[in-house]
C-alpha cells in the first residue's frame, strides 16, 4: 500500500527516464544471436527485461550485468541450446511473444510459463502465424493460453501473413521467426506499430524491405552485432512526466533523453493538440533510433477525439493520457483501443472503475471506446493497481495532481521504471 499526497509544487528543473523497455527487451535478444560482444547502456533493469535475460541466459547466451550497462555475447544464430528447464518469461508479454517467435524455428523442445496475468492474455494471434510457417506449438486450453509448449522443427517456411491487429510483439515474433525460413517472409499491418525490432535487425545486417504497412524479411545466414547499443529513454515513461508537468500550474521541466521514434510519439502529438507546450530540443540518432530532450510547460488542455492510426503510437500510454483528459476542459474521445482490455489487466475496465474515485462522473468505456469527461471535482481516494504497473503510475500522478491518493500495490512499478517513486518524490 502507498500514499500519495497532493503536490503543492510545481514540477522544475530536469527529469531523468529509465531506458527504453522494447528496445532493452529487443537489445539482449538479437545480441545474443550474434557472435562478438555487444555492450548495451541504458538498459532498463525492470522486470520485465529481466525475464527476457533470464531467458536468454537459459537458452545459451552469456549475460553479465553492472548497473545499467549489460554485456552479452552470443553464440550465433545458430547457437542457442535447449534450456534444462521451463522458461518463465513473469508478466511480460513482449518476452514470451518475441521468444516464441525466436524459439518456434528451433530444433529443440522449449516451454513456458509466466504469472497470473501473462496466463490470462491471448497467445493464438501469435500461435497462428507461426504455424502457418510449420511450428508445432501447442498451448493450453482452446485459447492457447500459457504453460506453452514448442516442439523441434526442421525448416520453417516464409509466408505473407495479413496481421488482423497492429501488434509490434506479433509482429517481431514473425520476423524473428522469418530470419530462420527458407524463404521470405511478408507481414501486412492494419497500422503501423513500434518498428524497433525492423530499426535493430537492420543494424545487426539482416536484409529488410519496407513498403507502406508492408515488411519483408530474408532469412539470414548470421547477424553482424554492433560493438555497442545506446538505448534512448522510454517514452512510455515520460509520458507521466509530460501530464504531470502539463496540468500541474506553474511547470517548467525538461525530460532528458527521450526516444522519440516515430511510431510512439502519439503521447506528444496528441498531448499538443490539446493544448500542451512541449518542444523537442537536442535532437541526434544512434543505432537508427530518434532522441531528444522534451522541454514540456504548463499548459490549459482541452478534449479532443482521435483513434484509428493514432492508436498503437500511444497504446500504453492511454491511462496517463486519459489523466490529462481529466483536467481539460470538455470531454476527449478515444475509439478503437478495444486492444487495452487484453494488456497486463483489462485497462479499460481499470480506467473506469479506479479514476472514477478520483474524479466521479469523469470516464465512461464501450467496448472499443473510452470517454473522460474534463473538469470534474477530485477527491481523495483509495485505488486498486491491479498489479498493472502503467495504472500505479498512472493513479499516482492523478492523486498527486489532484487531492492524493493511496494505492494497494506500489511494487509492480518495477515492470518498468523501478524508481518511479523516488522521481515522483523529489518532484
Ligand atoms: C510492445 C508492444 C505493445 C506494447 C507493449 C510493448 C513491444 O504490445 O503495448 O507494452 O515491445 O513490442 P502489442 O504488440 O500487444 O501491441
Amino acid at each position: 500500500m502507498k500514499k500519495i499526497l497532493p503536490l503543492t509544487q510545481s514540477l522544475r528543473g530536469t527529469i531523468e527516464i529509465p531506458g527504453d523497455k522494447s528496445i532493452s527487451h529487443r537489445s539482449i535478444i538479437l545480441s545474443s544471436l550474434g557472435d562478438s560482444p555487444v555492450e548495451v547502456t541504458n538498459f532498463l533493469a525492470g522486470a520485465d527485461c529481466l525475464s527476457t535475460v533470464a531467458c536468454m541466459r537459459a537458452l545459451g547466451a552469456k549475460i553479465e550485468r553492472a548497473d545499467d550497462k549489460i554485456l552479452i555475447t552470443g553464440n550465433g544464430l545458430h547457437g542457442l541450446h535447449e534450456p534444462e528447464n521451463i522458461l518463465d518469461a513473469g508478466n511480460s508479454g513482449t518476452t514470451l511473444r518475441l521468444l516464441m517467435g525466436l524459439l518456434a524455428p528451433q530444433k529443440f523442445l522449449a516451454t513456458f510459463t509466466g504469472d497470473d496475468s501473462l496466463r490470462r492474455r491471448p497467445m493464438a494471434r501469435v500461435i497462428k502465424p507461426l504455424t502457418q510457417m510449420g511450428a508445432s506449438i501447442v498451448g493450453r486450453n482452446v485459447n492457447r493460453n500459457l504453460p506453452i509448449t514448442i516442439m523441434p522443427v526442421e525448416r520453417l517456411r516464409g509466408i505473407t501473413y495479413q496481421m488482423p491487429v497492429a501488434s509490434a510483439q506479433v509482429k517481431s515474433a514473425i520476423l524473428l521467426a522469418g530470419l530462420y525460413a527458407q524463404d521470405a517472409t511478408t507481414i501486412i499491418e492494419p497500422a503501423p506499430s513500434r518498428d524497433h525490432t525492423e530499426k535493430m535487425l537492420a543494424a545487426f545486417g539482416a536484409r529488410l524491405e519496407r513498403s507502406d504497412n508492408a515488411i519483408t524479411i530474408f532469412p539470414a545466414d548470421k547477424l553482424t552485432a554492433p560493438a555497442s547499443i545506446s538505448v534512448p529513454g522510454d517514452i512510455s515513461s515520460a509520458a507521466y512526466w509530460l501530464v504531470l508537468a502539463t496540468i500541474l500550474d506553474g511547470s517548467d521541466v525538461t525530460i532528458k533523453n527521450v526516444g522519440v521514434n516515430e511510431t510512439r510519439t502519439g503521447i506528444i502529438d496528441v498531448l499538443k493538440s490539446m493544448g500542451a507546450t512541449i518542444e523537442l530540443v537536442n535532437e541526434r540518432t544512434s543505432g537508427g533510433e530518434r532522441s531528444a530532450d522534451l522541454k514540456v510547460m504548463a499548459s490549459r488542455l482541452r478534449g479532443v477525439e482521435f483513434g484509428g492510426d493514432m492508436i498503437p503510437r500511444l497504446i500504453d500510454e492511454i491511462p496517463a493520457l486519459a489523466v490529462a483528459a481529466a483536467f481539460a476542459e470538455g470531454t476527449t474521445i478515444i475509439h478503437d483501443v478495444k486492444e487495452l482490455r487484453v494488456k497486463e489487466t483489462d485497462r479499460l475496465a481499470a480506467i473506469v472503475e479506479e479514476f472514477n474515485k478520483i474524479s466521479p462522473a469523469t470516464f465512461e468505456a464501450t467496448n472499443d471506446s473510452l470517454i473522460i469527461h474534463g473538469g470534474h471535482e477530485k477527491i481523495s481516494a483509495d485505488c486498486k493497481t491491479r498489479a498493472d504497473h502503467r495504472m500505479a503510475m498512472s493513479l499516482s500522478i492523478f492523486g498527486a495532481a489532484a487531492q492524493g491518493v493511496t494505492i494497494d500495490d506500489a511494487d509492480c512499478v518495477r515492470i518498468s521504471y523501478p524508481n518511479f517513486f523516488d522521481s515522483l518524490n523529489v518532484a
